[in-house]
């Protein structure tokens, strides 16, 4: 897959058209699958993020992403689970989204991985990226169920997807 980096208007997050990414699309449509939502994330050394570990939508449904991070450095990709006794915060990002998150000193580490090659994410629970010593960007795909259009969720991606992940 080769990109394009996107018109980011000066902010730091931005949709990807779909237009762009036809080879990704029919490799997934040869599995019942569809790209739901394309967006890119830029990020670099410094850029602070008071709302970093965040849940993509309002729901913890364990739904998945595919992630092509571009110039990875050592950034890694931690998600997180809330402690218990502490509430989340919702707001919505400047592609309309919205979102959940929680300040990290509320929160525990529950896992943390090197994205330097084309991954399979949960964005159904509380994630973020740390350690980030170099702009990277990050091109997202939400992937759909074709037929009813529901987000894939992480166990049917694995068993999908198998022969593909590590
Ligand atoms: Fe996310």
């Amino acid at each position: 897959m080769t990109f394009e980096e996107p018109d980011f208007n000066g902010k730091v997050h931005a949709t990807y058209p779909k237009e762009k990414i036809i080879q990704l699309e029919s490799w997934l449509n040869s599995f019942d699958l569809t790209v739901g939502f394309s967006e890119v994330f830029k990020k670099y050394p410094g850029y602070n993020y008071p709302n970093a570990l965040h849940l993509d939508g309002y729901d913890f449904d364990d739904h998945v992403k595919i992630n092509f991070v571009i110039n990875a450095g050592s950034s890694t990709m931690a998600w997180w689970r809330i402690k218990p006794g502490y509430q989340y915060r919702n707001l919505t990002t400047v592609v309309g989204t919205g979102y959940l998150w929680a300040p990290k000193e509320e929160c525990d580490l529950v896992a943390e991985e090197n994205l330097a090659r084309p991954a399979l994410v949960n964005a159904g629970m509380l994630h973020s990226v740390e350690n980030i010593d170099t702009e990277r960007l990050c091109y997202s795909f939400m992937v759909k169920n074709k037929k009813t259009q529901t987000r894939l969720l992480w166990d049917d991606a694995v068993g999908i997807l198998k022969d593909y992940l590590e």
